[in-house]
């Protein structure tokens, strides 16, 4: 089943929000999710431990370290999807995790900075795609985002860094994300009518179309704190 990498060459761009957001929208689909946490800071650890203490409804994680790559194929066919939140620079976990992995999300926030700090991982996408066919499949997704002169800026430095797709998705800079964060949650529970919310579902539709996924949505409403499993479901095309 569909395993996806949150990698990048910089640290603070946003890949353990990005992986528990999109972890906990997929669990709320009715989804069987689980998240690897392969950095020793331990960010989604942590996260899970107050999900417990709070007994919020959230995916396992689990830890990880050199042997992501390991670990991560193993849990690959009891789940529909894994998560695999990646430590900022770390080439061998990288690599493993790339190896694991059929989508890999790149975040960048707005910065020329960010885009620049892009090269180490698109030479270890190369390095693992020449001997994966191609794999894993890669988009840019832009985190933190906001109109201002510096985004501007920052896409055109993207614009020279290589042939990479990008994300038709972002997520703004929002309060909402890091106080789900740390409140062991993701912005769909935490603050379901909320603008974040609806920028990671639009980030769910955005996956499942890239692995081909066709959703049915069902008749009624959803109310995602009363029932997790409501609403919608998705299902291989
Ligand atoms: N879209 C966003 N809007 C506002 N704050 C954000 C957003 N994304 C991430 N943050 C905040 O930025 C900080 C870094 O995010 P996060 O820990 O997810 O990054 P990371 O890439 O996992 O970092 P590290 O490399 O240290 O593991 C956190 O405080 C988080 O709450
Ligand atoms: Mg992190």
């Amino acid at each position: 089943m569909p395993t996806i990498s949150l990698v990048a060459s910089k640290g603070g761009v946003g890949k353990s929000t990005i992986t528990s957001n999109l972890g906990v929208a997929l669990h709320q689909l009715g989804q069987r999710v689980v998240l690897v946490d392969a950095d020793d800071q331990q960010t989604l650890l942590q996260w899970a431990a107050v999900a417990a203490e709070m007994e919020h409804s959230v995916p396992m994680v689990v830890g990880a370290g050199d042997d992501v790559r390991r670990v991560t194929t193993e849990l690959n066919s009891s789940y529909d999807w894994v998560l695999v939140d990646t430590p900022g620079r770390h080439g061998r976990r990288l690599l493993g995790a790339l190896g694991a992995s059929d989508l890999a999300l790149i975040p960048v926030r707005p910065s020329a900075a960010d885009a620049w700090a892009l090269a180490p991982v698109l030479e270890a996408l190369g390095q693992v795609r020449e001997v994966r066919e191609g794999l894993p499949r890669a988009f840019l997704l832009m985190n933190a985002w906001q109109r201002t002169r510096m985004a501007e800026s920052a896409e055109q430095a993207l614009g020279s860094v290589g042939d990479l797709d990008v994300l038709g998705v972002s997520l703004g800079n929002r309060t909402a994300y890091a106080e789900a964060l740390a409140a062991g949650s993701g912005v769909v529970a935490n603050e379901p009518g909320g603008t974040a919310s609806r920028e990671v579902r639009e980030l769910v539709e955005a996956v499942l179309t890239v692995f081909g996924v066709e959703r049915e949505q069902e008749e009624g409403t959803r109310d995602s704190n009363s029932d997790p499993q409501a609403g919608s479901r998705a299902r291989p095309a």
